[in-house]
Formats: C-alpha cells, structure tokens, sequence
C-alpha cells in the first residue's frame, strides 16, 4: 500500500508539468484523491502514552538517531534543516523561517516532510503528527509521555529542557498560550508576526534550554507537536473569516520555492500555491477543526491593502531587562486623547501600539507581558482589559542567533482598542496612560513563578499608529 503510493508520486512528479496545467495547481492534488481518507493529527491530550501513534514517533525517532548525520532522514539532519550549531554545509541546513512572511508555510512545508519521514522509518502508514493544544486548561503541562526518562530508552524524553517541565511542575502561563492577540489581526502579515510571537516564541521561552534557540530546538521531539498546533491555528485563524486569508497578491509569497528532503532521502521543493490547503494537497487535517478554507493561488478574491498610519511616536522609549522587575513607562496622550477615543471606538480601525527595531543580546530567557492604561497600583492581570499582548523573542530579533539572512531585528504591533477605551473610561480627561511590561516565564500550582530577563533588550522605536482598510 505505501509503496504503490510512493510510486504514484514519483509518475506524477515526472508528469507534473501535464498534471499541475491539468488541475492547476500542484501535483499533490492528484495525489491526494488517488489516495485513502486524510491522515488526522490528534490532539496529544487525548493520547495514552501506550498509543500506537507515539509508540511510532518513538520508534521512528530512535531509528533516525541512529543514522549518520550526513544522511537527510536522520534526525540530526532534519534538525539541523532548522538550525544547528553543527559545522559544515549541508544541503538546507539553517533554512528556517524566522521574522518573514513564510513563517507559517516554511513551517508547514517542514513539517509534512517530517511527517513523512517519520510513517517511513516507524513502518506506521497512518501514523500523523499529534498537536500540542496548550491553549487547553487541561493541557499546560509538558505532555506526559514526553517527561519521563524511564527506562533510558524513551525517546520522546530530553533533560535539555527548562525546570519543571520534565518533572511535570511547571506549566504554561496563560498569556503564553493565548491566540485571541494574534486572531484580532486581519491583514496576513500582522497576524504572522504576531502569532509568531505568542503562541509561538513565548512557548519556545517558555520551554527553554534546546526550545529557546533556534539552533537547538528541532532536537527536542515536542518541537514537533508545538509547531503542529501552530500550523493548526493558521487554519483557525483563516476559519474565523472577517476578511483572514493569505498573501495570494503575493507571488514572493506564492512561488518561492524551499527545499526539503521527501521519506525516500531525495531533494524536493515546495512553492506557497503548494500547501495552501492541508486536506485537499497535503491530505492531512486536525482532530476537531472546523472545515477548512479552501484558498487557490489561480482564482482568489482580491486582497484587501491596510493603510497604516502613525499618529505619534513615544519618546524615548524603555530599556527592558536584564533582571526580574517589571518594567513601567508613561505614554504622554495629552494631545490625541481625543482622537485615540475616537479611534477606539471605530468599528473598522485598529489602534496599535508598535515596537519596532526591537533586539535583544541573548535570548532573555523570559517574555513581557504587556499592558496598557492600568490604573497606577493595579496588579497586572492577564485577564483584564489593559493586556494587550507578550514581547517574546526567538530568532529574529536575538543578536547572537546563527540565522540564515543574518540578523534582524524584531518587531511587535499590539491591538489597543479596548485597551485605550477601558482607560479613558475610567479616567476621559486622563493626560497619560500608563503602560507595563512584566517579565513572565511558567507558572507553578497555578502562580506565576519568578521571572528573571538573562539579557536586555532596546526597543528602537515605538509608536501609537491607526490601521484601516484601503477604501476602494
Ligand atoms: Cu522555526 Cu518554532 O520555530
């Protein structure tokens, strides 16, 4: 069965130039309806560590350890396609996507490659890629089957992670996990760096140790599962409509090609137009997602452009870290308390708080929390009005992360509509909002555990900006 599908792929590949003018697109649509019913990646919180889908991925794991690094299905190897520290060059080695606009299908791309690799070498034809969904109460551990060291001979096992995850006392801060700061951005690229940020970076931080830095974090098995559910958000987020969907105006975006190695070793490339649609091209889907979104590169509806306009820098803008305080600043509004109440209250614009030029030494081992117009005194609660978002960094924006491209730095864009609006409500002749940053890394019985910043980080610019619509 699996090797007359391999087989399959391989005529195709060779008539794909017929094949893609035929269904125009890629040869993966083919593909996918010659074969049987989609893989399905689970939910990891419904596994049983006997199941056979991480029975699998700890076989397949130990077999691919066990090749040399030189060969693209070992493990060092399809780490390293991520980042390593290893030396030597090896064919898409530090490719990875960091502070782009290919962060989601780079991912993507990397991941169903992976995924391949790992039904060959487990001899598992159905075997899909559980997710970790953290954004789940039920689910802020690291997941058990990949704590315990038992037996030496549990592969989905490091000891290279931060503390407490491996003895299953730490667990993921809510602010961590929580996707409605990056959901509340339409435009394409708003939304990526910002999911980018959290969920993503934050867990990264949050984990620590080889999940900090993208040189190491591959190696770690949850890597996989953390990136899965990552990707799954991307389908959520296009599935909460309002105008969501891809850069398809984009042909940088739709036609750069990456290069990955398929489950028989070979060299191969794959475009955006390739991986736009994870059922129906990549033939998997995710346990409880609504229908997915069908977008084409060939026929799309046009792309709404946003117009971004500043309404005022804020001088000087804070040092953050290094050590365990919080960080507070005043934003003087005095002469746009109007309009920033105006403009708060529009239905159809977004206000923004925006860090640019932002970089950091080192990963500062922590993220910020961040909030804006609290009343002076009030303890900072990730559930009240005055959160806006997390400074969180990996990669880009790290000084000394080895990145393809070299460095560059980070930047962050908060939506502060209700924000601004619960401050002037509180206080309409208000001259000043106050603003807070407060360095978080896991929580423990439920309480955030102190939180220490390993590196400083400037913040060049920040602004209060207004983002619409372009009006047609
Ligand atoms: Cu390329 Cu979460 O990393």
């Amino acid at each position: 069965m699996a090797d007359h599908r391999v087989t399959r792929r391989k005529f195709l590949k060779t008539s794909s130039v017929a094949t893609a003018a035929f269904f125009g697109s890629t040869v993966f649509d083919a593909g996918s309806l010659l074969a049987a019913g989609p893989h399905l990646r689970r939910d990891v919180g419904g596994l049983p560590s006997t199941s056979s889908v991480l029975k699998s991925y700890k076989k397949a794991i130990q077999a691919m350890k066990a090749l040399p690094t030189s060969n693209p299905l070992s493990w060092d190897y399809q780490a390293a396609i991520h980042g390593t520290l290893l030396a030597g060059t090896h064919t898409a080695w530090n490719t990875c996507e960091h502070g782009t606009y290919f962060f989601f299908s780079w991912h993507r791309m990397y991941l169903w490659y992976f995924e391949k690799i790992i039904r060959k070498m487990s001899g598992h034809p159905e075997w899909a890629l559980p997710f970790w969904n953290y954004e789940s109460g039920a689910e802020r551990k690291l997941p058990e089957p990949f704590r315990s060291p038992a037996a030496a001979s549990n592969d989905l096992y490091t000891p290279n992670r931060g503390p407490g995850w491996n003895d299953g006392t730490s667990e993921l801060l809510p602010s961590s996990v929580a996707t409605a700061a990056a959901f509340a951005h339409v435009p394409f690229n708003d939304f990526s760096s910002s999911l980018e940020g959290t969920p993503h970076a934050a867990v990264h931080v949050s984990i620590g140790s080889w999940m900090g830095s993208i040189s190491t974090a591959a190696q770690d098995p949850i890597f996989w599962l953390h990136h899965c559910n990552i990707d799954r958000l991307w389908n959520l987020w296009l599935a909460a409509g309002g105008g969501r969907t891809d850069p398809l105006g984009d042909s940088t975006w739709k036609d750069t090609k990456f290069t990955f190695f398929d489950e028989n070793g070979n060299e191969v490339q794959l475009t955006g137009c390739d991986i736009l649609r994870a059922q129906k091209q990549l033939h998997y889907r995710y346990e409880g997602e609504p229908k997915q979104v069908e977008l084409f590169c060939a026929r799309h509806l046009p792309i709404p452009t946003w117009v971004k306009e500043m309404l005022f820098k804020i001088p000087e803008p804070p040092v953050v870290g290094p050590g365990p305080d919080p960080v507070p600043f005043e934003i003087d509004i005095r002469e746009f308390r109007d309009r920033l109440s105006r403009i708060a209250a529009e239905r159809d614009a977004d206000l923004l708080l925006d860090f640019t030029e932002v970089e950091a030494d080192r990963q500062p081992d922590v993220y910020y929390e961040v909030y804006l117009g609290l009343p002076k005194g009030a303890e900072p609660q990730f559930d009240s009005p005055y959160y806006v978002g997390n400074l969180a960094f990996f990669g880009h924006g790290v000084r000394d992360e080895r990145q393809h491209g070299g460095f560059h730095p980070a930047s962050f864009s908060f939506r502060i509509n209700r924000a601004v609006e619960a401050a002037l409500k509180r206080d309409a002749q208000a001259g000043s909002l106050n603003a807070l940053l407060v360095p978080r890394v896991a929580a423990r019985d439920g309480k955030p555990i102190a939180a220490r910043a390993s590196a400083k980080i400037r913040i060049g610019s920040a602004a209060i900006s207004v983002r619409r619509k372009q009006k047609r």
